[in-house]
């Protein structure tokens, strides 16, 4: 029977690929090779290496995938947001497949995925609210009953994962820096060093953090010498006043919302201070927290199959021929 969907995420800096039971949604194959390494020596992503990284490191996962080629009913991919040259890697080796294999090709936004991800295993279920909190996005989404998907707030300028990577950045502490910042900042023994969080007064729900970016610089270009004390310290107090940012409007949103369930997606989801808050929040306004497992915080092929799973089920083709990177193939409005 060929029940398989292959699905390909080349996004921005992870090349990776799966393989899922379009029925069962069990995961037949996945692999993920990260290019942190290569772009730390930079403090954060060049494009240009990303799209070669991509070519090499898809073309040795899809090598592994070829046992499964027979049972294959389509082929996915992400097509937006990210970056174009990384995108164009990804969406050349698809449409390669489709046209070769005779299979239909899926498109599928790297957001959606994102949000699949709580959904790996079991079947959706609406409406909810949803932190989505990653390198290039920080929003809050409400999902309707019937799939809509209705953007609450956003944020004005940097992502809150950006601000993590920059942070870590200043401080010479390589990329990506949400993982460092968050371990760094659990080993602070003083706690003394605070930042005002940022649109704390303003009624609007939409988040700030390059003003609390720039406070960190500030702050560091106090001292002559920063030893690694001094790094946890302005770690902790950076880490406390940017999921602050976050919870002071989520409680807004939650007064407003009467949420049922509520998820938290994206790289900087693995953040276990911003899940112990979210789970207090949860908790306080009787909804169920939504988590995805660790391993699928970050970007991957995964959700991307799983989020094409639900496409194929709705028939919602590409044709190979399209430019599925334009701007008119955007398409973030339902799930
Ligand atoms: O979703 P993702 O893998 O890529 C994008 O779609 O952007 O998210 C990566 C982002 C990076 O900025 C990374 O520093 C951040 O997620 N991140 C974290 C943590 N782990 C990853 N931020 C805060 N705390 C973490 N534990
Ligand atoms: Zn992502």
């Amino acid at each position: 029977m060929k029940n398989y969907i292959l699905a390909i995420e080349s996004s921005c800096d992870d090349s990776s690929i799966a393989i899922i039971d379009k029925d069962s949604f069990k995961c037949i194959f996945h692999q993920k090779i990260s290019q942190e390494k290569e772009h730390s020596l930079y403090g954060g992503v060049v494009p240009e290496l990303a799209a070669r990284l991509h070519t090499k490191a898809l073309t040795n996962i899809l090598k592994e995938c070829q046992v499964f080629f027979d049972k294959l009913c389509a082929i996915a991919v992400t097509n937006e947001p990210g970056l174009s040259v990384s995108l164009i890697g990804g969406i050349s080796m698809a449409k390669i497949l489709a046209l070769s294999l005779h299979l239909p090709l899926i498109a599928v936004n790297h957001l959606k995925g994102h949000i699949y991800s709580l959904f790996l295993e079991n079947k959706l279920k609406f409406d909810m609210g949803i932190l989505l909190v990653s390198g290039g996005h920080t929003m809050n989404l409400k999902i309707d009953e019937k799939g809509f998907i209705h953007i609450l707030s956003k944020t004005l300028d940097d992502s809150f994962g950006e601000s993590f990577d920059k942070v870590a950045k200043m401080m010479n502490l390589g990329y990506p820096g949400g993982a460092i910042i968050e371990s760094l900042a659990q080993k602070a023994s003083k706690k003394d060093i605070h930042f005002s969080v940022p649109l704390l007064h303003s009624k609007g729900l939409d988040y700030s953090f390059s003003g609390l970016k720039n406070a960190v610089r500030l702050e560091l270009l106090k001292y002559e010498q920063i030893d690694e004390n001094l790094k946890s310290e302005i770690a902790f107090g950076f880490e406390e006043c940017a999921i602050s940012h976050i919870l002071n409007k989520l409680e807004k949103i939650f007064a407003e919302h009467k949420f049922k369930s509520f998820g938290v997606v994206g790289g900087a989801s693995a953040n276990l201070k911003l899940r112990q808050k979210l789970m207090l929040l949860c908790e306080k306004y009787n909804c169920e927290l939504l988590l995805a497992p660790l391993k699928y915080c970050s970007d991957n092929a995964l959700m991307i199959a799983r989020a094409a799973c639900d496409s194929y089920e709705k028939k919602e083709f590409v044709r190979i021929e399209d430019d599925i990177l334009s701007p008119k193939s955007k398409h973030f409005d339902r799930i």
